[in-house]
């Protein structure tokens, strides 16, 4: 995948990854700038791919290594004699200073971790327009190597105590190197620096979500010719988005497929079969085999069982009811970019998996068809903007995130028909409650859980021996961590109350502390 050429008539900018954590962020800067840009790994790109991606201008990423180690990461030579603007970054400044003849020295206390100081010498530099009107800039260091002699060409631009070459160009080539992060909130300058290189590398800008829409039909068409698709419809943003733009490009020749396992929140196959089949008026297969799934779980407590059964019967259902569609050779998928940039790895080692995420791998090759997926070149708030562009109401786009396992990792423990009911009614009080207070957009995800026990209450004269509750909400800015939202005693109090006096069946609530790590955000 990694070595496909974008299809984009607009100019493209190449971000070489040498394995930084924050390559991602770089292509968040130039595309807030409008400008199309791709990742690709250092090991991915040699001159043939160079030639036939044709960037304006090109990127080097930080990355762990040193210049020094065996097999240290190194662009292609041939990215030098292109005559595209080069900016290379902390690792990418000593890599180009490396390639072009300067020398970079090991650590030895004058690494340089977080926060510093650049001060300007003498000359200035277009790509500092901005910069430095009160004398100095804050910018963000992480590195153990440094560069202690610039290549011939270049000159110094800006010095830090612990980096005399924060900041090095040689502007007859166009090439630009700085030893700090210019892409992290912390270089607060550093979106400016982006917008100059960019500015400097001729790009217009017009990477517009406009654009993005008719060129997306334009490749849907292209890729799809007469052929029917389905895609499986899940209600939340990726899906929807991409259902709704394959459908605006090919119409019929496209049937969403909406399987209902019965884990599913109050109302929301009514919304989505509502939203997708009367407002939008896609053929839509609306499968509800919630039977067959909660009776599949029934005794089964193990989350992982939980998952990997639910993943299974997702996929024989869903190709059961993608034959009754009739030849279809293409499946539609929500894949987003994050999903696709290949990472680059110097552990080699495999990470540890935590949970068996469900989603629908594995189908495309066991139903020998052909994938769709005109999202993933996007980053998600992208794909919400994307949405908005083709009419998606705010209220759905703006939907927290829900589990494809669904309710399932909400009922810790033995699933059953009545505790699913009770935790319908309660989650739906608990978001009401947050809506009503205008907390739902600050928060990343929201949910009640019915945890496995029953505690012992008072209500009226009586005794109650009903469920606990706990009410999880979060905030995180791509699901990797969070942290737990910072209700008022008041909120929990008001809510707690609402839950136990709206929903019969539980008598306790309790509120979820935990950030992520330890914790993760689903219970299960
Ligand atoms: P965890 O619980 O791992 O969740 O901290 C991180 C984010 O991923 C969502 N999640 C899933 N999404 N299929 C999905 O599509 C899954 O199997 C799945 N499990 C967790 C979770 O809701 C949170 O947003």
């Amino acid at each position: 995948m990694t070595q496909s050429i974008p299809h984009t008539h607009h100019d493209r900018l190449l971000i070489i990854d040498f394995g930084s954590q924050v390559t991602q962020l770089i292509a968040r800067r130039l595309r807030e700038l409008n400008v199309y840009c791709e990742i690709h790994p250092f090991n991915k790109v040699d001159d043939a791919f160079l030639a036939a991606f044709a960037p304006k201008a090109v990127i080097f990423s930080g990355g762990p290594a040193s210049v020094f180690a065996d097999g240290a990461p190194m662009p292609p030579k041939g990215v030098f004699d292109m005559g595209v603007p080069i900016l290379g970054i902390c690792y990418g400044q000593q890599v180009m200073m490396h390639c072009l003849g300067g020398r970079v020295e090991r650590g030895h206390g004058t690494a340089e971790f977080g926060r510093a100081y650049v001060t300007p010498t003498a000359a200035r530099l277009p790509i500092l327009d901005g910069w430095f009107a009160e004398g100095r800039e804050q910018v963000w260091m992480s590195h153990g190597d440094h560069v202690s002699e610039i290549a011939p060409g270049f000159e110094v631009y800006g010095t830090s105590p612990n980096a005399p070459f924060a900041i090095t160009a040689d502007p007859a080539r166009r090439f630009f190197a700085v030893q700090f992060h210019p892409e992290v909130h912390h270089t607060p300058k550093g979106a400016k620096l982006y917008e100059n290189f960019v500015r400097l590398a001729g790009f217009k800008g017009d990477w517009t979500m406009g654009a993005y829409r008719e060129e997306a039909i334009r490749k849907i068409r292209e890729q799809v010719g007469d052929q029917k698709v389905i895609c499986g419809l899940s209600g939340g943003v990726d899906s929807s988005v991409a259902a709704v733009l394959i459908h605006e490009a090919i119409g019929d020749q496209l049937t969403c497929v909406f399987v209902d396992h019965g884990l599913l929140r109050l109302g929301e196959a009514e919304q989505v079969v509502t939203m997708f089949r009367d407002h939008y008026n896609m053929p839509l297969i609306h499968a509800d085999e919630s039977d067959l799934f909660l009776g599949a779980l029934e005794g089964v407590s193990d989350p992982e069982v939980k998952r990997k059964t639910i993943g299974r019967l997702f996929i024989e259902v869903f190709e059961k009811h993608a034959k009754s569609v009739g030849g279809a050779t293409f499946l539609a998928q929500g894949t987003l970019y994050p999903d696709v940039i290949e990472s680059v790895s110097f552990s080699g080692g495999p990470s540890v998996t935590i949970k068996s995420h469900h989603n629908v791998g594995g189908l495309p090759e066991k139903m020998g068809m052909k994938l769709v997926e005109p999202l993933r070149e996007l980053f998600k708030d992208e794909v919400r903007a994307l949405g908005r562009e083709l009419g998606l109401p705010d209220a759905f786009i703006g939907r927290h995130p829900f589990p494809g396992p669904g309710l399932a990792i909400r009922c810790p423990g033995e699933i059953t028909r009545e505790k699913l009911d009770i935790l319908r009614r309660a989650d739906a009080v608990y978001i009401d409650q947050i809506r009503k207070h205008g907390l739902y957009d600050e928060i990343w995800q929201a949910f009640a859980a019915i945890l496995p026990m029953r505690t012992v209450g008072v209500m009226g004269d009586g005794r109650t021996y009903d469920y606990a509750l706990a009410l999880r909400a979060v905030t995180s800015v791509d699901g990797m961590t969070a942290d737990y939202y910072p209700f008022t005693h008041d909120f929990l109090g008001e809510t707690a109350t609402r839950i136990i006096n709206e929903v019969q069946g539980v008598n306790r609530v309790f509120y979820d502390c935990t950030s992520k790590p330890p914790g993760t955000i689903e219970l299960e």
